[in-house]
């Protein structure tokens, strides 16, 4: 008679097995399912594997500076930076544009041509870079957010305001982006539109929002 600890032993091996003939080879098509976020922590585990993935992420991330700017400095007011941003957060964007939860049509066709290591790669370059904030040019304009910020906005995005795993970076962020998403959330409309952020929000006038966004764009 075989032990419990054996039959257990057995099946967890078998799982596993599955696990390994359900990985595609690197170069497989973005469309099979991987586990992203499972290979992106392994990859932070393992300098083996995350230094050949970075490099592939610093050269994929030549097909995106022509929007996101070079090292993800944005050039555009309203693109976002995604320098700096964390790199869980930035695939699971990535992955949200290719499956349609996210939308935005270039993205998602751009994406859902990608392999999940050219994915898990600009994730991990873009999560090293450094954002250049804006210098606030409007003092005034930019303390007001700042009190406003600290009263309504700290409680979820920190005084730092530089996101995690499930929240955007906001701290430098370019501003038209910033001010789109702060009037799409105002107005409830869309998708990524968090509900106690809304509720807050919808006591702003446009003035409040141009603050705040002035506050957040100069933050380091
Ligand atoms: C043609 C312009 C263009 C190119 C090229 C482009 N993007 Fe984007 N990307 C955008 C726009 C515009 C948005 C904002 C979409 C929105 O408002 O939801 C965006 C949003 C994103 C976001 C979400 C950022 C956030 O803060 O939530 C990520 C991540 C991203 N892009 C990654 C990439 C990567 C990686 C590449 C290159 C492989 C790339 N993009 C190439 C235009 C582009
Ligand atoms: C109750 C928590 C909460 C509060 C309070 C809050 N937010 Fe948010 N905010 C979120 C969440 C959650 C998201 C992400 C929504 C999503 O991705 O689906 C978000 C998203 C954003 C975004 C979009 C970022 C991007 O790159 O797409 C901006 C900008 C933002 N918040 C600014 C603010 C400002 C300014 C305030 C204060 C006036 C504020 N938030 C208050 C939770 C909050």
């Amino acid at each position: 008679m075989i032990s419990n600890r054996l039959v257990l032993a057995l099946f967890l091996s078998l799982c596993s097995l599955t696990v390994f003939a359900a990985e595609p080879p690197a170069r497989a098509r973005a469309s099979a399912k991987v586990d992203l976020q499972g290979r992106l922590k392994e990859a932070l585990n393992n300098p083996k594997l995350y230094e050949p993935l970075l490099k592939t992420g610093g050269q994929v991330a030549a097909v995106c500076d022509r929007c996101h700017g070079v090292g993800g400095n944005s050039p555009t007011p309203d693109v976002p930076n995604l320098a700096g941003q964390n790199t869980v957060y930035v695939l699971e964007q990535a992955r949200q544009f290719a499956d349609g939860e996210r939308h935005h049509e270039f993205m998602r066709r751009m994406i859902k041509v990608m392999t999940s290591d050219e994915k898990i790669g600009f994730s991990l370059f873009y999560g090293n870079q450094k954002v250049k904030p804006a210098p606030a040019t409007n003092l005034a304009l930019a303390a007001k957010g700042r009190v406003l910020y600290t009263k309504d906005c700290e409680s979820c995005h920190e005084d730092h305001g530089r996101g995690d795993e499930h929240l955007a970076r906001v701290a430098g962020q370019q501003p038209v982006y910033l001010t789109v998403a702060l009037k799409r959330s105002r107005a409830g409309s869309g998708a990524r539109v968090d509900r106690d952020m809304a509720k807050t929000l919808s006591t702003y006038a446009d003035g409040d929002i141009d603050a705040v966004v002035a506050y957040m764009m100069s933050m380091p």
